[in-house]
């Protein structure tokens, strides 16, 4: 199963400079806490803005060059590599992190969505790409709580995909 994780602005934005464009801690304990010792796929940029392997994770990246050779880490040269690959040796959900160019190269295999909606426009330059939600059922909403950490009205949400 395919699985997209990302948090978005009100304004689509998910991305400046090669990073996220807010802190939001609660955010990450999130991510942490549903990729951990499961399976994560990124682009290339996404991939170089960890700054390593994410740990405790099987890694998985997408680029068209061979310069990603971290100990461990997957790499595929095409979306169809990535597909064919997860369609005969993953049973178990995998995560697809980002960013918006491999978001929306896999929006058609995207089984469930798990998208954290953060109430605020930011400034940025990578915006998510268009999803339509009529294919996917709303199964849950957990609200953030907004502390002085974590400074954004922020809603956890889980779509399924109708099949
Ligand atoms: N808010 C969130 O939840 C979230 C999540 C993830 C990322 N982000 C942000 O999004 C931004 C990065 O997103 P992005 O769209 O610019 O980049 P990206 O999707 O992370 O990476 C794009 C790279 O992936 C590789 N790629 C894409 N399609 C490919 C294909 N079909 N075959 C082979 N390689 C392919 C290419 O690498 P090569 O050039 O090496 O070939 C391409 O340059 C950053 O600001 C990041 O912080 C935000």
């Amino acid at each position: 199963m395919i699985s997209f994780l990302w948090a978005e602005g009100s304004n689509h934005i998910i991305g400046k400079n090669g990073n996220l464009p807010w802190h939001l801690p609660a955010d990450m304990r999130y991510f942490k806490k549903l990729t951990t010792g499961n399976t994560i796929v990124t682009g290339r940029k996404t991939y170089l803005s960890f700054g390593k392997p994410l740990p405790n994770r099987k890694n998985m990246v997408i680029t068209t060059s061979n310069n990603i050779n971290d100990a461990g880490v997957l790499v595929f040269h095409s979306i169809n590599e990535f597909i064919e690959y997860s369609k005969k040796h993953v049973d178990e959900e995998i995560f697809v992190v980002g960013g918006a160019n491999i978001f929306e190269q896999l929006v058609p295999y995207a089984d469930r969505l798990y998208k954290t909606e953060i109430e605020h426009d930011f400034d940025g330059d990578t915006y998510m790409p268009t999803i339509n939600y009529d294919n996917f059922k709303l199964i849950n909403t957990i609200p953030g709580k907004v502390d002085d950490k974590n400074i954004y009205d922020f809603n956890f949400k889980v779509f399924q995909k109708i099949k």
